[in-house]
């Protein structure tokens, strides 16, 4: 008989974001008149801007005609969608980078997982925590992990604790790691880090012979201008970073799919023979084997991110949801709620009132607010007493969650 993927068999709950989904389903089934609003999941709510939604339209038109039909494109992504982002997004950040450097994906989970392909099973891993479940889980997948224990660490992953005494942001490690995964603007806790923190990072990971994975998802919702968008942005970042960007929040793509990898051709690993060898080159042959590309239509929506008239509406689509970040911010703050993030990231990470679990504090806002947001426990143990809102809303929705959560706390 066939073997499973025992690795499978160490996960401990359900994916985080179904198992809500799973409970609010139940909960409106048993209480159908419920109008129960949603700011668990980073899902976007607004209609993709009418410049990008107009490229994704003659793309499809470009199907139906035989001179500009577009059958198989390169795996890692069409030149002037690479080509676009570099010029647009990195130029202007003083960050230069080659064509060759860049691999357009179909979503940044995909990617995140699937970059694990690529480095050897005995390197360690660090990971924050709390933490976006994927980084931890497709570890556990892969079977780089041992067994987790009762609060939900996994043996041979070194985890970085992000508290509210550091800030939310980690500490380097005290003992020999290879790849260390850091997301900022943070998903959950909101938080961001200046070119100082990230530069220690830098210097460590090269000091160290490290790996940085670096995810950039949310770096469209910075608003302070001191704070980076990429980690190329610090001196010695092309030698061991890799960077990973959405266009699922960015632009609102989280339906379409269409995400980037960045390895720079400098970062390099070493065989099991001692050689060094570039991690660029081991990516490009598994994109190329595993991988047929983002879609055609897809990219040249994507590439229209990058107009003048497509970057403006986007941006304004951006600034909306900030405005939801600061009405869930200053709202919660006006009942004594203390809440972190929301300013420079589209998530409000809170502290539970009254010292609650955060899934006793999800049944409560579920039950009595039929409001839906992601208990902080669901991002990793340090995550309890904590719980997060989405900031990717309907104004209006927004608006009565804030107010239902205000009276049941007053
Ligand atoms: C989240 O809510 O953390 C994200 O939407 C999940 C994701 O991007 O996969």
């Amino acid at each position: 008989m066939a073997k499973i993927n025992d690795n499978y068999l160490k996960l401990k709950a359900g994916y985080l974001f179904p198992e809500i989904g799973r409970r609010v389903r139940e909960f409106s089934a048993a209480n159908p008149a419920a109008k129960v609003i949603r700011l668990g999941i980073g899902d976007v709510t607004r209609p993709l801007a009418p410049a990008v939604l107009k490229a994704f339209h003659d793309a499809v038109d470009d199907l139906a005609t035989t001179d500009k039909f577009a059958g198989y494109g390169p795996e890692q992504g069409y030149d002037w969608l690479i080509n676009a982002i570099i010029e647009k997004s990195y130029k202007p950040l003083g960050v230069s980078l080659k064509t060759e450097e860049m691999f357009i994906s179909d979503g940044s989970k995909c990617d995140c997982a699937n970059i694990l392909d690529i480095f050897g099973m005995d390197n360690v891993v660090a990971i924050g925590d709390p933490v976006y479940p994927v980084y931890n889980d497709t570890n556990v997948m892969i079977g780089r992990t041992g067994e987790a224990d009762d609060k939900g660490y996994y043996a041979n992953v070194v985890y970085l604790p992000c508290t509210e005494a550091n800030g939310f942001i980690p500490s380097l490690p005290t003992q020999k790691v290879d790849i260390i995964y850091l997301c900022f603007p943070n998903n959950p806790t909101g938080t961001v880090a200046s070119k100082a923190e990230l530069k220690k990072w830098v210097d460590y990971a090269n000091a160290n012979d490290c790996v940085i994975f670096f995810d950039a998802a949310y770096e469209a919702f910075i608003t302070n201008p001191e704070i980076p968008h990429s980690i190329y942005e610090i001196e010695g970042a092309k030698k061991c970073a890799i960077e990973f960007r959405s266009f699922s929040k960015t632009a609102g793509f989280t339906g379409v799919r269409c995400g980037l990898v960045v390895v720079p051709e400098e970062v390099m690993g070493t065989t099991s023979t001692g050689e060094r060898y570039s991690f660029n080159k081991l990516w490009l042959r598994r994109t190329t084997t595993k991988f047929n590309g983002a879609s055609y239509p897809v990219q040249r929506a994507a590439a229209a991110v990058y107009s003048e008239e497509g970057w403006k509406q986007t941006k304004e689509i951006i600034d909306y949801y900030m405005e939801n970040a600061r009405i869930i911010r200053e709202g919660l703050r006006e009942v004594g709620v203390t809440c972190f993030g929301g300013v420079d990231a589209p998530y409000i990470w809170l502290k539970t009132p009254g010292g609650m679990t955060s899934w006793d504090f999800f049944d409560k806002l579920l039950t009595e607010c039929n409001v839906v947001g992601t208990p902080g426990s669901g991002f990793g143990p340090s995550g309890e007493g904590y719980f997060r809102l989405s900031a990717f809303g309907h104004r209006e929705n927004v608006i009565e969650a804030v107010e239902r959560i205000k009276k049941n706390l007053k």
